[in-house]
């Protein structure tokens, strides 16, 4: 049985899709990257903006021409969307066979075999948190990065911030225990992982028993679970995303800087810099109170780089919001950000208001925030040029057969040349010579480089 996956949306969808395929090759499934080639197409989707669903139906909707050729084709659909509207799409496309919501992927092998024996449509979409454990397994289906590894530490969200439909795709908020999450750790390192990435929807929220409001100053159970990660000698390396800012307690700081393990690049989610836009979308903090955060991480950890999440065009978002958090963005210095045009998501409280700030204006604030990010971004490369750098191997640059890549601890990509017996997961040392837009170099090529 050849199965092809496609996966959409966040990081949590790829370490599903990556247990999923690990599930299905340890039952004797091959995993293939043609369509063409599928008995089982499998698509892992994202519900969180609206364009998200569309580009999922669009790619299910077309593969009915494989369907014609092979009439025992499997198709299915699975995660957020299949959780949202899962029998919404089996009664509207004929050649979609189940929908797999996000509490049930465990159970994928018994779908794909029942729908193989009995041809029938099947929707399993109940939430459940079964789905916990079976999802951690890691089988020898290898991942484009062998030396790095995904951990889902926590799943599902009770934060209910108004725009988000996550909440209602994902179910409720759950940790994993640590000792499960420590043993998975342990095996990824014996297979040469040297870096672990901690996946969840509120990661720093880990084991405080779902409860929105953080713990107090001097309590953090993710930061004891970092500590405890740290402890396995050849991981070298731990990244996290996503964390809410109001998590980031005195202990939780603490412990990231005496940790130099614990990568100095932090993904706080900001949405927006003006507190009537943050208190509609249900964000419990301000601006001030996130800059305290920040300024709080920058004194006491030394250098660190910042990336964040901000959505443009939430209903009534003024000239002045939208200055609110241009200005925020500067003032924090982000040199990485993901910014989104507000979409309106049926189920979330933010569709009941009127999505009235026009599509033009909302591409006119996005445009605005994306030339700010360039200059500091640029800013930010050259000031690493003249500095030697503590750099992980990735690998053969993707961008640059001639040249390898890897990345700094706060996540700048670094290009190099490959000297003898390096291997990916090799932490060495780089001196920058040049800055690109994205990318710093190191010595050697410089004609290709420049092409990039
Ligand atoms: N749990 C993560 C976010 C997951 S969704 C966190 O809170 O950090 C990723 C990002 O999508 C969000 O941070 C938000 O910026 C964006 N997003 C979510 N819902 C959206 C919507 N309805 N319209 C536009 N962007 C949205
Ligand atoms: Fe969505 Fe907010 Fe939960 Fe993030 S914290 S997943 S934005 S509801
Ligand atoms: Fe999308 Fe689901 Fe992630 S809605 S952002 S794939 S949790």
């Amino acid at each position: 049985m050849k199965v092809f996956i496609k996966t959409y949306g966040c990081q949590m969808n790829v370490r599903d899709s990556e247990a999923l395929a690990g599930m299905l090759t340890n039952a004797g499934a091959e995993l293939t990257a043609s369509e063409a080639d599928a008995d089982v197409m499998i698509f892992n989707t994202c519900s969180v903006r609206d364009q998200a669903e569309r580009k999922a139906i669009g790619k299910i909707t077309f593969m009915k021409k494989y369907k014609k050729h092979n009439p025992d084709l499997v198709v299915g659909v699975i995660g957020c969307m299949a959780q949202h509207r899962g029998q919404e799409l089996l009664d509207k496309i004929a050649h979609l066979d189940f929908a797999l919501g996000t509490g049930q992927l465990h159970r994928l092998l018994e779908v794909i075999e029942d729908v193989r024996q009995n041809r029938r449509k099947i929707a399993l979409l109940e939430d459940s948190s079964d789905v916990l454990e079976a999802m951690g397994m890691h089988s020898d289906y290898a991942n484009l990065r062998p030396h790095t590894g995904m951990i889902a530490i926590t799943r599902g969200c009770n934060r209910f911030c108004s725009y988000c439909i996550v909440p209602y795709v994902r179910g409720r908020e759950y940790s994993r225990q640590a000792e499960d999450i420590i043993k998975e750790a342990k095996m990824l390192a014996d297979k040469g992982v040297r870096e672990v990435m901690l996946l969840g929807q509120n990661v720093a929220a880990y084991g405080c028993g779902g409860n929105v409001n953080p713990p107090p100053a001097d309590v953090s159970p993710f930061g004891d679970l970092l500590q405890e990660i740290a402890k396995i000698d050849s991981i070298k390396r731990i990244r996290y995303t996503s964390p809410y800012p109001t998590f980031f307690t005195d202990k939780l700081i603490d412990i990231i800087a005496s940790e130099p393990k614990i990568c100095r690049n932090v993904h706080l989610p900001l949405q927006s810099g003006s507190d009537r836009v943050l208190k509609n979308m249900n964000r419990q903090y301000t601006a001030d109170s996130y800059l305290e955060i920040v300024n709080k991480l920058k004194n006491k950890v030394g250098e660190l780089t910042f990336s964040t999440d901000v959505i443009v065009g939430f209903p009534g978002e003024t000239d002045e919001d939208f200055m609110a958090t241009k200005d925020l963005m500067n003032t924090v210095g982000f040199d990485h950000a993901f910014i989104f045009k507000y979409s309106p998501r049926a189920g979330a409280k933010s569709a009941e208001w009127a999505d009235d700030v026009p599509q033009s204006v909302k591409e006119e604030r996005n445009q605005i925030l994306l030339a700010d990010l360039e200059k500091r971004s640029i800013a930010g490369n050259l000031a690493c040029v003249g500095r030697t750098l503590e750099v992980m191997v990735d690998g053969v640059s993707p961008r640059n057969p001639a040249r390898w890549s890897g990345r700094t601890s706060t996540a700048r990509t670094v290009v190099f040349s490959h000297t003898e017996g390096m291997k990916p997961g090799d932490l060495i040392q780089v001196p920058i010579e040049r800055a690109g837009r994205v990318t710093l170099f190191g010595p050697g090529l410089v004609g290709a480089d420049e092409e990039l």
